[in-house]
């Protein structure tokens, strides 16, 4: 086989894995989302999906990765001729998300530069819901307002930097570039937590999140959505873990042959979690501080959705008893430096994969889909862009994801010898797997996975 980029060295490979999945999915999507779907009860399927769905997948992603050597289209073309589309669909799908993904990068840039003066001031809903910034208000509307130069220029550096780390290839650029950058992710999240924690109120915003509610997750409970729940603890697993988007499999085709796989493995997938844990333990603190400013219940305060990070948070900062300034620029600079390193594997996605069909060399196929990304994000800075977001997240989150995870799960799983894929990992791996791994990924998964396909077209349609 050709001569493939690698990795420098194995904790360069897990440190830019873990860059990947940890993202703004940890920080900004986890926190509403467990909030959103009963806050306890949540993390009950949630584990359930990361060691029955999570974990699994990715063992098998780093293993096909690992030994097809390949972008995902090549590396599933090499399982079997009939597999190729399954690797552009997924490359297609990761396009999809950095189109929107770089312009809340690019929003928390601006958010923290914001932060030095506290822009938004004392009337923060108007600078949100007004014109003036987000134009939250139009997110249900079609209006083809003008672009919004604010966010023009942060959009600008974001792609930027992008086409910068990934046209240096995979040593010089992405591992280089995780070895500095995660370490500090860590200690930016660690500070803005021993903050949070210790505001008056945060216990009441920690009760919430922690309080499991087994009665809210079972078709015989108190809860008529229940279905919802665990569609969304699976959509955050593959959305967190960046699995079936094509990412692992190509992060991990730079591997050396003879490197571990199942290890790595789990060591992603429980740093990611950890990570989630700890951005929703500073999350929830900082919404009981602000129950407790507003003397409400935290139930009644927090908002969902984009409005967690880009309007509550503006918000909790400027109450923030000290130091307002500081904190704000901390968390929104974490917000950045997550979600570059994620950004960075799906540009990584496509790059390799258009590389390794059409034989061009990684400077101009990087300048060619940064060039194409950055034009198609700029519909999301339009007065009408935060419609599309709407439309194309929950596309992704519905339907995207769920049907990309079952489909590689059957492919992979029924029409190629599976037992081969963890024979090999086994091989290379301290730490061996069982049956119940194939188990998982031709039973257990597709099963849950057709379910939540069937549940998303019927509420979709009825
Ligand atoms: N895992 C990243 C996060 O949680 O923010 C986001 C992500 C990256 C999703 C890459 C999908 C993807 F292909």
């Amino acid at each position: 086989m050709e001569n493939r980029e690698q990795w420098g060295s194995r904790v360069g490979f897990i440190l830019a894995a873990i860059g990947s999945a940890i993202g703004l999915g940890n920080i900004w999507r986890f926190p509403y989302v467990a909030y959103e779907n009963g806050g306890g009860a949540f993390l009950i399927p949630y584990f359930f999906a990361l060691l029955t769905a999570g974990i699994p997948i990715l063992i098998l992603e780093f293993g096909v990765g690992r030994s097809k050597r390949g972008s995902a289209p090549l590396s599933f073309s090499r399982l079997s001729k009939r597999f190729e589309w399954l690797g552009w669909f997924q490359t297609f799908l990761s396009f999809g998300i950095i189109t929107f993904y770089s312009v809340i990068i690019a929003w928390s840039i601006n958010y923290m530069i914001f932060s030095f003066n506290l822009k938004w001031g004392d009337e923060p809903e108007a600078f949100f819901y007004g014109d003036q910034f987000l134009n939250l208000s139009d997110i249900n509307g079609f209006n083809f307002g003008g672009i919004q130069w604010h966010i023009f220029i942060p959009l600008i550096i974001v792609w930027a930097a992008l086409f910068l780390i990934i046209s240096r290839g995979i040593k010089k650029g992405i591992e280089k570039l995780s070895l500095i950058f995660m370490p500090i992710l860590l200690i930016l999240m660690v500070i803005i937590v021993l903050r949070a924690i210790f505001l008056p109120g945060a216990l009441e915003g920690l009760n919430h999140l922690f309080t499991p509610n087994f009665d809210y997750i079972v078709p015989w409970g108190s809860n008529p959505e229940w279905g919802q729940v665990w569609i969304a603890a699976y959509g955050q697993i593959f959305f967190s873990l960046s699995i079936a988007f094509a990412i692992m499999i190509t992060y991990s085709s730079y591997l050396p042959k003879d490197k571990d796989v199942n290890n790595s493995a789990f060591i992603t997938a429980f740093s990611n979690s950890g990570f989630s844990f700890l951005a929703a333990i500073g999350v929830f603190a900082a919404i009981g501080f602000m129950a407790n400013q507003a003397g409400s219940d935290v139930s009644e305060v927090a908002t969902a959705g984009l409005g967690l990070a880009f309007v509550a948070f503006p918000q909790i900062i400027s109450e923030f008893p000290a130091f307002n300034e500081f904190f704000g620029v901390l968390f929104f600079l974490t917000l950045v430096v997550a979600g570059f390193t994620s950004a960075i594997s799906i540009i990584e996605v496509v790059v390799s994969s258009i590389m390794d069909k059409l034989k061009v060399s990684r400077a101009k196929a990087t300048a060619w889909i940064c060039l194409i990304g950055f034009l198609i994000s700029l519909i999301f800075i339009t007065g009408t862009g935060l419609y599309f977001f709407d439309i194309l997240d929950n596309f992704i989150n519905s339907f995207g994801i769920v049907i990309s995870g079952f489909l590689e799960l059957i492919l992979l799983g029924w029409f190629i010898k599976l037992a081969t894929i963890r024979e090999e990992n086994n091989l290379v791996s301290d730490f061996k797997i069982g049956y119940w791994w194939d188990i998982m990924i031709k039973v257990v998964t597709p099963i849950m996975l057709l379910i939540m396909i069937i549940l998303n077209f019927r509420n979709e349609f009825s």
